[in-house]
């Protein structure tokens, strides 16, 4: 009798955006004549830009015939794209990291879900609070996070560091030793970020208790100020201490194409052994390479107009950024982040949970957020809207927000 993974039974409820999803459609079913403006899900709204859509043309042409047809990619990404990578991301900030040191993927979803395989079972790691679901549960599939309290909503083997207003979402160095850290900066839900210096005291402090930072840079495109670092490996020591995540789904667009990268450094290692091995090494046997064409559209991302293109993008979501922070204080809400990331994070008012005013706003103003308390524990009492809507709909949701 075969028996299952009793990890899975362990997952309280569903994974956050699909019980958000279910909820809307609910409601949308009762009520067909409202016209609900969804700013939940961080999912994108702007079509692909030019540039990226005329090299996905031509990728599906060279598909289509015998001369240029590419049957598997190489699992570790074409050359092509890790040279655009190592050169426009890292090389261009002066950060080392090579062309051999980038894992081309079908996303930064499932390489932030997928990373911790190569840790041990007794590894205990460390999240920010509120923080992105994925990595969390991703780690109690894998039966590395101990029991479940309902009551607390934490984990007994997980190391929770809160970020609240109180400590201005600056998440402190845990009393007890994590040996794998996860830090997504700019911060997703909070869309705050640290500054460089604050980001280099994290990458000493894992050197020194010989722990491993498992960076999500999903949100760099949106920083807006100098002294946020663009990628960890601006920072002194992070070749020997961090792994970095990127995705190209919130700069260019890429939610329904999907493609990211991983970067392991050479560096990082466990004694002997390499990361980067172990990780090509399960590269190899678990996964096929990204789509040669979404591959190309990802090439395409670095060129001159790609690149032109893409800012115009991040700009236009950014505006809608500064639509909701300014509308929300405009009514008198305490609101936080929407500088370096797309993400506005507030405080709910008149003490209502997060899932109060996710009910109160759906229905009263027909929009709909995430509640912070969906992101852990300390994210109740928030409530987070993104800023990837289209501009007429977020002004419009700021206005009956604004008239509740
Ligand atoms: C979010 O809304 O937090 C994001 O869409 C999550 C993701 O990128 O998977």
């Amino acid at each position: 009798m075969f028996k299952i993974n009793e990890n899975y039974q362990k997952l309280p409820g569903s994974y956050l955006f699909s019980t958000i999803a279910k909820k809307v459609s609910e409601y949308q079913e009762k009520n067909p004549d409202r016209r609900v403006i969804r700013l939940g899900i961080g999912d994108v709204t702007q079509p692909i830009a030019p540039a990226i859509i005329d090299a996905m043309h031509r990728a599906v042409d060279e598909m289509g015939n015998a001369e240029t047809f590419r049957g598997y990619a190489p699992d570790l990404g074409y050359d092509f794209l890790r040279k655009a990578i190592a050169d426009n991301d890292y090389r261009a900030r002066g950060c080392e990291v090579s062309e051999d040191e980038i894992f081309v993927s079908d996303g930064a979803k499932s390489d932030s879900a997928n990373i911790q395989e190569i840790f041990a079972e007794s590894c205990r790691i460390a999240v920010c609070d509120p923080v992105y679901p994925v990595y969390v549960d991703s780690n109690v599939m894998a039966g590395r996070t101990g029991d479940y309290d309902a009551k607390t909503e934490t984990w007994s083997r997980v190391i929770y560091m809160p970020t609240t207003a109180e400590n201005h979402f600056v998440p402190e160095f845990p009393r007890e030793t994590p040996d794998i850290i996860y830090l997504c900066l700019p911060n997703n839900p909070t869309g705050t970020t640290l500054t460089k210096s604050q980001l280099q005291e994290w990458v000493d402090y894992a050197n020194r208790i010989g722990a491993v930072i498992l960076y999500d840079a999903a949100y760099e495109a949106y920083i807006s100020e100098d002294d946020v670092a663009h990628s960890i490996y601006e920072c002194e020591g992070a070749r020997t201490c961090a792994i970095e995540i990127r995705s190209f789904s919130k700069n260019a667009g890429f939610t329904g194409v999907r493609l990211g990268f991983t970067v392991v450094p050479k560096d990082l290692k466990c004694g002997d052994v390499s990361l980067n091995a172990m990780w090509a090494r399960r590269h190899g046997t678990k996964f096929n390479g990204a789509p040669y064409i979404v591959q190309r559209a990802g090439e395409a991302v670095y060129t001159d107009a790609g690149k032109a293109q893409v800012k115009e993008q991040v700009a236009y979501y950014m505006k809608n950024a500064a639509t909701i922070k300014t509308g929300l204080a405009d009514a008198g809400y305490e609101v936080f982040g929407g500088v370096n990331a797309p993400y506005i994070w507030m405080r709910t008012p008149q003490g209502m949970t997060s899932w109060e005013f996710f009910d109160y706003l759906l229905e009263n103003a027909n929009v709909v957020g995430t509640p912070g308390s969906g992101f852990g524990p300390s994210g109740e009492g928030y409530f987070r809207l993104t800023a990837f809507g289209n501009y007429e709909n977020t002004v419009e949701a700021l206005e009956r927000i604004k008239a509740l």
